[in-house]
């Protein structure tokens, strides 16, 4: 039975473990270019572990962004800057995903802490935003935007292919499509955002049009090898926006056009959305196992799977991916505290041997190498004791408990 830890293998590409660090705007490039930030933020968490690392959603247009900070891959002057992260995660023992995307009318805001806010067309870091049919967003993203064309459509599925394949010049080996989280894929499929009358809008064959299309072009341009996904915002968790029963013919749909696995999170199309789930423990994990079971696809999922005994839990029941967000923010080696925590019998082979080496032979007080003891282990400490004139052994730390694998 697979676990947190056993590899994982789609198309052409093995990760070493089921941990993903889920895609997360980092609002720190300038024109879309990757620098030392994103080199140092995803190459730490290939080197604490990860075995798939997402940078953000990178915009295949400008207007694409959701803000100005935002990365891109809409010119090929962005490539070098991102391939300097994929050359140092390949060189960490991880795989670099890439979630191409486009933030429709959830655009032209600020970063989240200036406000989150839209901002208007005229506003120094603001755009006019496209979207399937004119109705803004609403809350704090007001902002009039304009109906696409079925030509503009055709020019956003020649955008992403573009992008894809800029994508595999800067060494990503996965591509994920952004259709979740109230973007522009989000969008398409959900009643409350697409109003369309046309071949893009209505029946749900027609609300899975525009995603089914963009994953031909950019199937056409991805080597074999190379797995195709997507994020799909599969409930908008409002009586008028789509749900669970379409979202699985949404993705068997998708799979007849190359769609590889799927990620199931939320629509978020709308700012009165019944949000309980994303607030629970594994909130999502029964949607996405149902869309395994009902399609026979390969599925990831977020939200709060944080605790390593909920992500073993969630895989030994048939997840095939765990993503982390806030997570892989908190602890860059998030997989090794797991592996500890759930008693794997070599956690420190998890890091390059750069790190593992010491970790596992320096002679020294084992505890003080600021990793804490699995919950529940190590020896109390008493603060009256006199100190000891000589440390006592520690060579090989195996976590108490620890039983091969
Ligand atoms: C700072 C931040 C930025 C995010 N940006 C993206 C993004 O660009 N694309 C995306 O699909 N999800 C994005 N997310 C959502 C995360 O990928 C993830 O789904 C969410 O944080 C829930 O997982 P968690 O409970 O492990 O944090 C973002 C989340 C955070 C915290």
């Amino acid at each position: 039975m697979a676990d947190l830890f056993s590899p994982f293998t789609l198309k052409g590409v093995t990760l070493r473990n089921r941990i993903v660090m889920s895609p997360m705007t980092m609002y720190r490039s300038v024109e879309g270019h990757a620098n030392d930030f994103h080199v140092m933020h995803l190459g730490a968490r290939a080197a604490g572990g990860f075995g798939l690392v997402f940078p953000e959603q990178i915009a295949i247009t400008p207007d694409g962004r959701t803000t100005v900070h935002c990365g891109g891959l809409y010119d090929d002057r962005q490539i070098d800057g991102w391939k300097r992260t994929t050359d140092l995660v390949r060189a960490m023992g991880g795989v670099s995903a890439v979630q191409l995307g486009h933030t429709g009318r959830k655009g032209s805001a600020v970063a989240p802490w200036e406000g989150g806010h839209q901002v208007a067309a005229d506003h120094p870091e603001g755009w006019r935003c496209k979207a399937p049919s004119a109705v803004p967003y609403g809350a704090d993203h007001p902002h009039p935007v304009d109906e696409l064309s079925v030509e503009e459509i055709k020019g956003v599925h020649r955008a992403y292919a573009d992008a894809a394949v800029r994508a595999v010049e800067a060494g990503y080996e996965w591509v994920e499509m952004h259709y979740a989280h109230g973007y522009l894929g989000a969008s398409f499929f959900s009643p409350i955002a697409n109003r369309r009358t046309d071949a893009y809008g209505g029946s749900l064959e027609n609300r899975v049009r525009f995603h089914t299309e963009a994953l031909d072009a950019v199937r056409a341009v991805l080597p074999e090898r190379i797995p195709l996904t997507m994020r799909l915002g599969a409930d908008d968790l409002h009586a008028a926006g789509a749900t669970m029963d379409e979202a699985v013919a949404a993705v068997a749909l998708m799979k007849e056009h190359g769609l590889d696995m799927a990620d199931i999170s939320a629509g978020f199309n709308t700012p009165e959305m019944d949000g309980t789930p994303l607030g629970e423990p594994m909130g999502f994990l029964s949607r996405a196992l149902r869309v395994k079971r009902e399609v026979g696809i390969p599925v990831g999922v977020s939200w709060n799977l944080g605790v390593p005994a909920n992500a073993e839990r969630a895989v030994r029941e048939g997840l095939d991916l765990v993503f982390l967000g806030r997570p892989a923010l908190a602890n860059p080696h998030w997989p090794v505290w797991a592996a500890r925590e759930l008693g794997h019998a070599s956690p420190f082979d998890l890091v390059p041997e750069d790190y593992g080496w010491w970790l596992k032979n320096f002679r020294g007080h084992a505890p003080s190498i600021g990793w804490p003891e699995p919950l529940g282990a190590g020896p109390a400490i008493d603060l009256d004791a006199a100190p000891s004139s000589s440390l006592p052994h520690q060579g090989r730390h195996e976590p108490a408990g620890a039983s091969a694998r």
